[in-house]
């Protein structure tokens, strides 16, 4: 017998499971089925960034910046350590426990909030007199019947053409955040932002890593100043980037793995590498959903397509998080999801993408919100631009760390804040006052008008709101 729910949310992952807990406060009887096993074959929900994606990520950082840190840096605090050894076996097993422990999060706020979880596939069956039948296809089968159902299938690492993913030596983020020992040689096809968060994790521990990217600029989407600032930080650190890399071909047959590649003079090259992750974008997942069975309309990349309040071509089918259109974050599907449900409820959810901040967590930090200025000049924007350096700020100088800037980009005319970019020590904590700022249509002057505390990293934001006006205090 079929079971009946208001909404039915297909994927567990940021989108999902936000989706369905906003969705049970608004009063709504709400199922969310996810299939992500852990290696009991238990529920793992949580999706991509909770198991494979932002969560681990970080704790790989962390774990790796505290050896570098103790390697190199603790010595001019007067810190010395004999015999500092890393145990990656640990590191690891640490990543997996703040990995469950946020698996058992979810699935706590899931029962706090009266939703019921199914563990298994969701694929839907068909259209019903007033919703749609989806199937569960776990440890047990289950029919659900929902009038709205909420999509939130998330993405899969996007393969190089003849170098298929064997998670042993050529890595996608799964295979790249369980290495078991530090490679001595490790490859990156890629200098995107996985690319640079993985190579800073192994680099730190000890392996010569070299970035192969297609694209002749770095960092594409930053602001070309920031891009800059950081290319020369990762450099100095002893990343190595091939830039304008055109791969012919990646061989996995011998001990490691060879990639052939055209460099930016078009010479042929080869690199010999121990491992390879390859990080060149991700791709919309719907492998399972059964999108013809109902007529969802999907893109010619897979995407379900959404209009600007993520409804599907189907009456009560949304589609929320990766598998839509828009920037890949974790951050935009959940207020994607939460948009998504106080819709359903007949409210008005709205997600602000001109707001939406990007972090790049390696060391310095990169964050950014905002249009970048060469964005401004391409849409003939009048500008005015502050920058101000960590070097100039007494935190950064008591913390040992002071690479990087603030850069304010106002209006020339009104002096809205237009984009806020920052590289540098916590970037991704400091850009929190530049989104609540545009999401107030704050001015350059409302920042630099307001106190901040002595001594802080904040100061440096307020400092590059002080530059817009020409009037720094302490550079
Ligand atoms: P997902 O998180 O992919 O979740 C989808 C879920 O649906 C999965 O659990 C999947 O198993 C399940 N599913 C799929 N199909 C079905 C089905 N038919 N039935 C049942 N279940 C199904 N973003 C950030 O904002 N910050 C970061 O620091 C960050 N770091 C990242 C690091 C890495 C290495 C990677 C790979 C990604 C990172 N991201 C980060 C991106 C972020 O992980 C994604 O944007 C986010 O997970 C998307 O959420 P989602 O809910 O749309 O999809
Ligand atoms: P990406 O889109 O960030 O970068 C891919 C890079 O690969 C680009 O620079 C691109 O030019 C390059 N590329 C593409 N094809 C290539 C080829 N054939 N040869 C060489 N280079 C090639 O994608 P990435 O790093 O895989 O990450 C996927 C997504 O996951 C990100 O876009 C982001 O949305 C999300 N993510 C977010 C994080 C964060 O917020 N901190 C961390 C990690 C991932």
């Amino acid at each position: 017998m079929s079971k009946q729910f208001d909404v039915v949310v297909i994927g567990g992952g940021p989108g999902g499971y936000i989706a369905a807990i906003r969705a049970a406060q608004l009063g709504f009887q709400v199922a969310c089925i996810d299939e992500w096993k852990n290696d009991k074959g238990g529920p793992a929900p949580g999706g991509t960034c909770t198991n494979v994606g932002c969560i681990p990520s970080k704790a790989l950082l962390q774990s790796s910046e505290h050896f570098e840190q103790a390697a190199h840096h603790f010595g001019d605090h007067g810190i010395t350590l004999d015999n500092l050894k890393m145990d990656v076996a640990k590191m690891v097993g640490r990543k997996n426990t703040v990995v469950k422990q946020n698996n058992d999060g979810i699935l706590y706020l899931f029962k706090k909030n009266k939703v019921s979880f199914f563990h298994g596939r969701g694929s839907f069956a068909k259209a019903v007199e007033g919703g749609y039948e989806v199937n569960v296809a776990g440890a047990a089968s289950e029919t659900l019947v929902a009038k709205n159902v909420i999509v939130a299938t998330g993405s899969n690492a996007r393969a190089l053409p003849g170098a298929a993913f064997d998670e042993e030596k050529i890595l996608s983020n799964d295979g790249a955040l369980r290495i078991g020992a530090v490679p001595a040689r490790l490859g990156v096809i890629g200098s995107g932002v996985i690319g640079l968060e993985m190579g800073s994790v192994w680099r730190r521990l000890g392996a010569e890593v070299t970035i192969l990217e297609a694209m002749p600029s770095f960092l594409a989407a930053a602001d070309e100043g920031v891009a800059k600032e950081a290319l020369k930080a990762f450099q100095k650190q002893g990343l190595k980037f091939e830039f304008s890399a055109k791969i012919s071909k990646v061989d996995a047959s011998g001990e490691g793995v060879v990639i052939s590649y055209a460099n930016a003079k078009g010479e042929e090259q080869t690199l010999a590498v121990d491992k390879l992750i390859v990080s060149i974008g991700r791709v919309a997942n719907t492998i399972g959903l059964n999108p013809e069975a109902v007529g969802l309309k999907l893109d010619d990349r897979g995407a379900i397509v959404v209009d600007d309040e993520c409804k599907t071509n189907l009456p009560g089918v949304w589609a929320v998080g990766d598998v839509v259109r828009g920037p890949m974050l974790a951050h935009k599907a959940e207020e994607e999801g939460v948009a998504v449900a106080e819709r359903i409820a007949g409210q008005h959810g709205h997600v602000n993408f001109a707001t939406i901040p990007w972090v790049i967590y390696t060391s310095p930090e990169i964050a950014w919100v905002g249009r970048t200025e060469q964005q401004l000049k391409a849409d003939g924007v009048a500008y005015k631009a502050g920058q101000f350096p960590f070097m100039a700020n007494g935190r950064a100088r008591a913390l040992g760390d002071t690479t990087g800037f603030v850069k304010f980009l106002a209006d020339a005319k009104t002096d809205e804040i237009l984009g806020v970019h920052i590289v540098g020590p916590f970037a991704s904590e400091l850009i929190s006052e530049a989104v609540v700022a545009m999401e107030f249509k704050a001015s350059a002057e409302d920042i630099a008008r307001i106190c901040h505390a002595h001594p802080s990293l904040s100061e440096a934001t307020k400092e590059a709101a002080l530059a817009v006006d020409k009037r720094t205090l302490n550079f």
